[in-house]
């Protein structure tokens, strides 16, 4: 059974399988309607099911759309609406959904709900964000990165605010794809000891800095997201904003990474909180390529788990 559960997870070789997938797919789409099927249709007769338990823009329609152009089918759910919202353990869920859906992508609140869908499931599970990590949103990353500026291996990026479920899956990546990663941020908001550990551990540099103009000094690539996520309480938002202003994203920043360094937010964006609109909307952000290489990225990963 192949899950394509978190990048740190999944062989390194399958990885590169993946995103060179991600960009011949993606070059044999150029210039076709969005809603016409790929010629090859590999996921023809296939049901996918896409089980939402927070909000989501990108992650659902570009799942919707990448596997409607594979030829597959989809239903979206809601965790709401589900009886896992209602008491049904998702052990007996996964059992369940194995017996009518041939894949399933879940974007859940914990991390453990994600783990024991996959244990029980007889189909392959998709992380499509927890409250730890965050790895198809990577995988649309890196491609994105490296297609203006070829291998990511030993870059430096440069993570600016909170050390959160995105930056959890940049660390994962680090370690697999070789590159250096800066975090800068409060020490209360510093990513996990165990994913900071896990980059190093596979020969990564990863710093840790509490200036902001001193990390993104050398940086090829700057990265940031929101103050708050979808699983932080709302109460610790004045708390979370106070700590976080001096790791805004702006144009003086910018300046001190190096003159050809990319931006990038896997949105959405707070505009004006941890990035300025100067930087979302200039030159060097790529943020609305990252949101299009969702759904090259994530088509390659289904046909991935569907192949295994
Ligand atoms: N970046 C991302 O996962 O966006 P959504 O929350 O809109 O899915
Ligand atoms: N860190 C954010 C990412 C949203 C795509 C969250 O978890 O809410």
């Amino acid at each position: 059974m192949r899950h394509f559960l978190d990048i740190h997870k999944t062989d390194f070789s399958d990885l590169s399988a993946i995103l060179e997938q991600a960009d011949k797919t993606k070059t044999a789409r150029l210039g076709k309607p969005k809603g016409t099927i790929d010629e090859d249709a590999v996921l023809a007769g296939k049901m996918v099911a896409l089980i939402f338990e927070k909000p989501s823009t990108r992650t659902r329609v570009s799942f919707d759309m990448g596997a409607r152009q594979m030829g597959a089918q989809t239903m979206v759910l809601s965790g709401n609406d589900m009886q896992i919202g209602h008491g049904e353990s998702i052990a007996d869920t996964a059992r369940v959904l194995s017996r009518y859906v041939d894949l399933i992508m879940i974007r859940t609140f914990s991390e453990e709900t994600l783990l024991e869908l996959a244990e029980y499931a007889d189909v392959p599970v998709i992380n499509g964000l927890t409250d730890r990590t965050h790895p198809c949103q990577i995988m649309a990353d890196i491609m994105t990165f490296q297609e203006k500026h070829g291998s990511i291996k030993g870059k430096k990026v440069t993570w600016l605010g909170d050390g959160n479920n995105v930056c959890a899956s940049f660390l994962h990546a680090a370690g697999q794809f070789g590159f250096d990663l800066t975090f800068a941020g409060p020490e209360e908001l510093e990513p996990e000891a165990e994913f900071v550990g896990y980059a190093r551990k596979k020969g990564s540099q990863v710093v840790i800095e509490r200036d902001a103009a001193k990390a993104v000094e050398g940086a090829d690539l700057v990265v940031t997201d929101t103050w708050l996520s979808m699983h932080d309480g709302k109460d610790a938002r004045d708390r979370r904003h106070n700590l976080l202003r001096p790791y805004q994203v702006n144009a003086e920043l910018m300046k001190l990474a190096n003159e050809d360094a990319t931006f990038m937010h896997c949105l959405p964006a707070h505009r004006d909180e941890e990035v300025t609109s100067e930087v979302m909307d200039g030159p060097q952000s790529v943020v609305f390529d990252e949101a299009e290489n969702r759904m090259h990225a994530q088509k390659a990963i289904m046909q991935w788990c569907l192949d295994g």
